[in-house]
């Protein structure tokens, strides 16, 4: 099988590895290339020499293509520019702000570009500056996400009608059914995050592991949308963040609350009272945690046999 998203990364199967803080080294990326999907670095929590390393590694572990997201809120963001168009990266997924302000010097380097958006309004500010595919992000999505709180399956078929570009899905995949739904509704692939998280090769604590394989419906919330909008596991720190609304906190103080590190605290340092932990609404459909070969072997297996399976639906 192959098509536009297969071309233009090279790549087996239509399966990105969303790039991930605290997830998504170049373990899990090398093993999602190696599988025949695309792994992806995530530079955000990464120090410019980090991330150099994890190129570095990755290129080592892998001859297949992988990518590196890089968040436009990073505070150094052109050291990190800097470093992927020295060390070659071919591929970048940008997000969380203007793909006006990186996109036309990345292709000048000869970089695809991806922009990673959550409305149709935004999709079409990344096809306007030239990007090559664009990510559209659902409501459901672990991590950061858009205001609109636009749902996978609104979003999807919304963003296909307005643009020409490739688009990938993201948002509440996690199985091959959610897959062929995506890409039924339009989406050439899909991008996913917390089924990663839940892989023997992320970067994650083994407890935020856990506790994403723990997760039922319900047990994750979009918060902090006065600064940016972030679902994440309630636990002790998001109730924190409840009774700051409660009590009727400042922008500048949920930002004290919310204080330095917390990510890190959290998803890397496996504190799970006062750690922030970023994870989707799929998490209650993650049962275990495995390598990511796996993974994708699964999804394929189940995008196959729910192909297969749809076919009875044509009796009505
Ligand atoms: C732990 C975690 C960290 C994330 N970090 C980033 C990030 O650094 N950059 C980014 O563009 N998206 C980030 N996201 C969002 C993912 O890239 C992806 O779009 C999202 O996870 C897809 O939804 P899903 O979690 O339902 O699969 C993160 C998501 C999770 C779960």
């Amino acid at each position: 099988m192959s098509n536009r998203i297969t071309e233009l990364f090279s790549i087996e199967y239509p399966i990105i590895q969303a790039g991930m803080i605290w997830a998504s080294g170049w373990h899990l990326a090398s093993a999602v290339s190696n599988a025949g999907g695309l792994g992806i670095i995530g530079a955000g929590s990464m120090y410019p020499d980090v991330l150099r390393e994890h190129i570095q590694k990755c290129k080592l572990a892998t001859d297949k293509p992988f990518a590196v997201n890089v968040p436009m809120l990073y505070p150094d963001i052109e050291k990190l520019i800097d470093i992927i168009v020295n060390q070659g990266v071919k591929i970048v997924f940008t997000s969380a702000g203007n793909p006006k302000t990186w996109t036309s010097y990345l292709k000048e380097n000869g970089i695809i570009v991806v922009h990673v958006v959550s409305s149709v309004a935004f999709a079409l500010k990344a096809e306007a500056a030239g990007v090559d595919a664009v990510v559209a992000e659902g409501f459901e999505a672990g991590g950061h996400n858009g205001r609109d709180e636009t749902t996978s399956l609104v979003l999807i078929p919304s963003v296909k009608e307005h643009i020409k570009i490739p688009l990938i899905a993201a948002g509440g995949i996690g199985t091959g059914e959610a897959m062929l739904a995506a890409m039924v509704l339009g989406a050439d692939a899909v991008q996913i995050g917390s089924r990663f998280v839940a892989s023997t090769e992320a970067s994650s604590h083994a407890l935020f592991k856990t506790k994403v394989v723990e997760a039922k419906e319900g047990d994750t919330q979009l918060t902090l949308k006065e600064l940016a909008p972030v679902r994440l596991l309630k636990n002790k720190f998001y109730e924190d963040v409840q009774n700051g609304y409660a009590n009727r906190y400042s922008p500048e103080q949920l930002k004290q609350l919310l204080g330095r590190a917390r990510a890190k605290k959290g998803m890397f340092e496996g504190d799970m009272e006062e750690g922030e932990l970023e994870i989707g609404q799929v998490s209650a459909l993650i049962h275990d945690i495995k390598p990511a070969v796996s993974i994708i072997q699964e999804l394929m297996a189940d995008f196959k046999k729910a192909i297969a399976g749809i076919e009875d639906l044509g009796r009505f």
